[in-house]
């Protein structure tokens, strides 16, 4: 037994080394899937783990002796490595200002992102968490202002297309399926986002992607936790940000390209190589603008259940 994912349908595979195990159960007090009992004052295999090994590399990572190593869903003892310093890491106060100076930024330089900073990006956005590894999330990089206005200006001639999904008749069709809070959102969110959309679009204005220098579109597939691509992008925009670059997610691409053949077609010209729940795009780039101030936020609510 084991978890599919678009990459693998296998469990990985646990080796032990008697020989260098000392018996600390770290490895079993860590591992969820419940693989490893303490047998005879030495690590072995449960006889019934959860789901078979998944693959998360606790075991290893814990490991004083190195007396244990996974290998397969994309993971070996090779992906181990040092952890940097504890007084390295950014504390509160910095990654707190780091949250404070972010403002979507919607107006770039025209002034390209570098590939080492987008590989950076990357780098940084692959240390994301993820439901189960190994992470079924998928990038889309457009690594200029022109692709990206391709790419904007493609969607909005698929648009073009799919008016009918925001018409009168569809939207009172679809009413009660979808609910008060959905009819409301299409009637006042998303009928005027195709307006503008596309009618600014065919005046040369790119309201979409804003022609910024770079866009990341990250994106899950059918197996995927639908969270993995939120939390995958959110990792990237930080980072971006500590790069000393601007970022805005855009959430209005995602949900239009899921549905139907045009909307296929769309993704097959892109790359895009699956459908999925969830998925975000991030634009990045050199702001225009510098701002002055920061704008307080708050959660719609936090409550202290007692
Ligand atoms: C999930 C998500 C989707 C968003 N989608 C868009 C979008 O499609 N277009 C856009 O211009 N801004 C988009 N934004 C940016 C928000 O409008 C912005 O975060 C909000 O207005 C608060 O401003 P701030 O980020 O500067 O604090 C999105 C933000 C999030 C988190
Ligand atoms: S890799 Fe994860 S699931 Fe597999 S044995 Fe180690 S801790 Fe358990
Ligand atoms: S963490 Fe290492 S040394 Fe400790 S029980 Fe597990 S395999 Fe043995």
């Amino acid at each position: 037994m084991a978890i599919p994912t678009t990459r693998t349908n296998e469990q990985a595979r646990i080796s032990i080394d008697s020989e260098k195990c000392i018996g600390c159960g770290k490895c079993i007090d860590v591992c969820k899937d419940l693989s490893l009992v303490l047998k005879d004052g030495k690590v072995s295999l449960a006889s019934e783990p959860v789901f078979g090994c998944i693959g998360c590399g606790h075991c290893m990572a814990i490991c004083p002796s190195g007396a244990i190593e996974v290998n397969g869903r994309y993971l070996s003892p090779k992906d181990l490595f040092e952890l940097p310093p504890k007084e390295q890491a950014a504390g509160y106060e910095e990654l707190q200002t780091l949250y404070q100076r972010r403002r979507s930024i919607r107006e770039f330089r025209d002034e390209p992102v570098s590939s080492e900073k987008i590989k950076k990006i990357l780098e940084a956005a692959k240390m994301a968490p993820m439901g189960l590894p190994p992470s079924d999330v998928n990038v889309l990089v457009l690594g200029t202002k022109e692709k990206n206005h391709l790419f904007a200006k493609d969607f909005c001639d698929y648009l073009e297309q799919m008016q009918w999904m925001v018409s009168g008749w569809f939207l009172a069709f679809m009413r009660p399926f979808w609910g008060k809070a959905n009819a409301a959102v299409f009637r006042n969110f998303v009928k005027p986002l195709f307006r503008v959309y596309t009618e600014k679009m065919r005046q040369g204005t790119n309201l979409v992607t804003y022609d910024a220098p770079l866009a990341m579109y990250f994106y899950g597939s059918p197996y995927a936790d639908p969270a993995d691509p939120v939390v995958a992008a959110t990792t990237a925009m930080y980072a971006a940000e500590s790069l000393g670059l601007g970022t805005c997610m855009v959430g209005g691409v995602h949900p239009l390209i899921q549905h139907g053949g045009k909307a296929k077609k769309f993704r097959e010209k892109y790359g895009i190589k699956f459908k999925s729940r969830e998925g975000l795009f991030i634009l990045i780039g050199h702001p225009q603008w510098t701002y002055k101030k920061g704008v307080k936020r708050t959660f719609a609510s936090v409550v202290n259940w007692n």
